[in-house]
């Protein structure tokens, strides 16, 4: 694990294996940027001027021993220019040099960027070399990626508790991408909830779980129904923290898809759209993750997570085509396409979280190919039935760096989900707006008066090739703008 510490020596006394500076790709240097480029001769002006190093967002320049600059490597971290809010630059640009410098073994890195950024944006450098310098290998011998033993933010003593919340956020984003890394015959339902728990020993965290009898009991005939195909049964896993308040309501529920394998049922999907469907329960490791971060961050605030885990599998025993399923809140479900499972686990676990009455409600769930098509791979899907909580969480993820987008949810498209023989069907019409059907079939199962939001992150959860600024494999999205709208709804007034 890397130790974060507060230095509030200058760059010129910093002797570690690398100093990372960050330079903007237009206007002023920063003070010890600044100094840098006058102890090295006008370095990095003549590297802007050049044009060769511009300081775009995520480019790096490492050079070793360069003369009056007693680190053993100078590493230019560009900021890029306003295009990106301050938080989300900032991490970019730390996970991006961070990345290329855990390219090698180093011990000690030091980080000196400008002391103009307010605390939040140290927060969001700190979480950003954590995140950058973690890779996917979790089983190659020799790492390609080397975490540093201690990393050194130059500053103010005063700064120690947001690198502190930096650290936190950093390592609860790289928890949920080894939950998505991992593979499914080690995450599958009941692995997963091993591996939650285990990480969430010691914090004040309440960890239920529902196996597959108590799933009957419930009546959660959607997720069991997905469930049934695999040898590995079905789990609901619960997680509460009680910041702050005795309230039986939560301020926040979040809900995750935890399909740990899709190999999309009898509509089996081919090897190439299944390669990477590990990456299924993307959902539900931002979920864990994010609810452990705000543990771990004291935040005065009452959160649930709830996690539907399943894997889609075929066999003897698996969902067909043309089944009825009885969801929890005794609407019927027409199955007519088995790869649409995401949506039928939700449905379940979306009533479960209801009956809590939380004030809030998001879910996440890598849920439709049609959001990619929609969106692309970068930017999150937003689906909504209340305009405010939408707009809340869309202005979080866009200080934060996290690309998302809100679709349209008009009532209309509920026709896409008519069934001939039950209340639903789980497919929309063939492949017109595929992202909105999915949403508004997650709709039925929410009660109307409970503001939700669903995410879906097929796109960015999960990253074929690497990114200068993070490895391929799971991303951990939306980690950080969740606990950001945590933050901002554990500041709001008491009631
Ligand atoms: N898990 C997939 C969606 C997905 C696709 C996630 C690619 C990440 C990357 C989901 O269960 C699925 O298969 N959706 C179908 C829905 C369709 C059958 C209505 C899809 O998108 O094709
Ligand atoms: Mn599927
Ligand atoms: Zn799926």
């Amino acid at each position: 694990m890397t130790q974060i510490e507060i230095d509030s020596r200058p760059w010129s006394e910093i002797t570690a294996d690398a100093l990372v500076v960050g330079v903007p790709e237009h206007g002023e240097l920063s003070p010890a940027a600044r100094e840098i480029d006058e102890a090295t001769g006008g370095l990095v002006s003549r590297l802007r001027e050049s044009k060769e190093w511009t300081g775009k967002l995520s480019q790096v320049l490492v050079l070793r021993g360069l003369p009056g600059v007693p680190a053993a490597r100078l590493c230019l971290a560009g900021t890029g220019d306003d295009s990106m809010p301050a938080r989300g630059a900032a991490f970019r640009a730390a996970a991006a040099a961070a990345k290329q410098l855990a390219g090698h073994p180093l011990k000690e890195v030091a980080l000196a960027f400008d002391p103009a950024w307010q605390d939040d944006v140290t927060t969001a450098a700190v979480a950003g070399t954590l995140v950058g310098s973690h890779g996917q290998d979790l089983f190659r011998k020799e790492k390609r990626l080397h975490a540093f033993e201690s990393v050194r933010w130059l500053g103010a003593a005063s700064q120690a508790e947001f690198a502190e919340r930096g650290r936190i956020l950093g390592e609860s984003v790289n928890f949920a991408r080894d939950l998505v890394n991992g593979p499914p015959e080690s995450i599958d339902p009941q692995g997963f909830v091993e591996r939650v728990k285990q990480e969430s020993d010691g914090l004040d965290v309440a960890i239920e779980v529902w196996d597959e009898k108590r799933l009957a009991a419930e009546r959660c005939g959607a997720l069991l129904a997905v469930g049934r195909g695999s040898e590995s049964p079905p789990r609901l896993l619960m997680l509460e923290y009680r910041g702050g308040t005795s309230s039986d309501r939560p301020a926040l529920a979040l809900v995750g898809k935890g399909v740990t394998f899709d190999s999309g049922g009898y509509s089996i999907k081919p090897s190439e759209s299944m390669k990477a469907m590990k990456c299924d329960m993307a959902g539900g490791a931002t979920v864990a993750a994010t609810i452990l971060a705000i543990a771990r961050l004291e935040l005065p605030l009452h959160v649930v997570g709830l996690v539907g885990l399943v894997e889609n599998l075929v066999s003897g025993r698996a969902y067909k085509l043309g089944d009825v399923l009885t969801a929890r809140n005794g609407k019927t479900i027409e199955v007519l396409n088995t790869d649409a499972e995401g949506r039928l686990v939700l449905a379940d676990v979306l009533d479960v979280a209801c009956e809590r009455k939380p004030d809030h409600l998001v879910d996440l769930a890598t849920l439709t190919g049609a959001c990619m098509v929609a969106l692309g791979y970068e930017t999150a899907g937003l689906f909504s039935n209340n305009d405010a909580w939408c707009r809340q969480i869309a202005e979080a993820a866009q200080r934060c760096g996290e690309p998302a987008w809100a679709l349209p949810m008009f009532p209309f498209y509920a026709e896409h989900l008519r069934s001939q023989v039950a209340d639903l069907k789980n497919v929309g019409e063939g492949r017109m707006a595929g992202a909105i059907a999915a949403a508004k079939f997650l709709e039925e199962f929410v009660a109307d008066d409970i503001p939700w939001t669903h995410i879906d992150i097929a796109g960015p959860s999960f990253l074929e090739h690497a990114k200068p600024w993070i490895d391929a494999g799971g991303t951990g999205c939306m980690v950080r703008s969740l606990v950001e709208v945590a933050r901002e709804l554990a500041l709001l007034p008491k009631e």
